[in-house]
């Protein structure tokens, strides 16, 4: 998926500094990518309110009480805001959002400000799996992701799949709406679309930039996608042992699917 490119000059490492390799998605930590995509969101993702609908209702639609949510790869909660949205204001439901990047876990305030009380954050890296270590085994009825995951390796993701499925309670829900890898002729068509939007937007709020600028932005890759197919994914999912596994949404890079940790297990 694009990302607004990073700008400003990238300091290099001091000769004395370590040299490590960053995460992938890494460039989500700066804020001068994590805020033009968090003010332009809900514009530029292909087919997002459609997917977001659809996500509500199957959460609202779940058996079991959702009472603790866990946002993966957050953001500032928009996955936890469509979740506690939900029970209406006097809910008791909380949420737990995750993310490694501050600048966008600075925004949540913002976001669930009508959710006073009901949230909060952590720190955490989703490429090892250390970042569950202060969350309550069993303690979540769902689990929801929104566009993080696809940075992750194949084995992070897979691995990742049985972590949510221990930090699960017994019949709760894994959700997540993911760029994921596609072949055929509608291979690239989310990033287009994603590019036209901008286009379009930049028109729409009266901006100054030429299309050729606006598209040169949001087709920058630096944000390092490792997308993987559905099919695999879905296979992941049930090798970690939830059930009713799901594809619920598919257009062409964008799909959402979930499972759920089985009731006696
Ligand atoms: C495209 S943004 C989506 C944010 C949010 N879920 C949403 O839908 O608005 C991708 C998010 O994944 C997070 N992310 C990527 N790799 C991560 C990792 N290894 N650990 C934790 N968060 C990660 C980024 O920091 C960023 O907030």
């Amino acid at each position: 998926m694009s990302a607004p490119p990073p700008g400003g000059p990238t300091s290099a490492p001091s000769p004395e500094a370590p040299i490590s390799t960053p995460s992938p998605g890494a460039v989500w930590q700066r804020p001068d990518v994590a805020h033009p995509f968090l003010d332009q969101r809900q514009t530029l993702v292909p087919l997002v309110d459609v997917q977001e609908d659809l996500i509500r209702r199957l959460l609202a639609r779940h058996p079991r009480p959702l009472a603790r949510v866990l946002d993966v790869g957050s953001g500032n909660g928009a996955m936890a805001e469509l979740a506690l949205a939900l029970g209406g204001a006097g809910s008791g439901s909380t949420a737990v959002l995750v993310d490694f990047s501050q600048p966008m876990l600075e925004r949540a305030g913002a976001r669930l400000e009508r959710f006073a009380g009901r949230w909060q954050t952590l720190h955490g890296d989703l490429s090892s799996a250390a970042w569950s270590q202060p969350l309550p085994a069993g303690g979540f009825g769902a689990a929801v992701s929104a566009l993080a995951i696809h940075h992750l390796p194949a084995e992070r993701k897979r691995a990742l799949f049985g972590e949510l499925f221990a930090l699960l309670a017994p019949g709760g829900i894994f959700v997540n709406m993911d760029y994921v890898a596609i072949g055929g002729p509608l291979r690239g068509l989310f990033d287009e679309q994603l590019i036209a939007n901008a286009v379009r937007a930049e028109h729409e709020c009266g901006g100054t930039r030429s299309d050729e600028e606006v598209e040169r932005d949001w087709a920058d890759d630096s944000d390092e996608d490792r997308p993987d197919s559905v099919e695999d994914q879905l296979r992941w999912l049930t090798g970690a042992g939830f059930e009713e596994v799901e594809l619920h949404f598919k257009w062409a890079e964008a799909a959402v699917f979930s499972g759920v940790r089985p009731a006696a297990a």
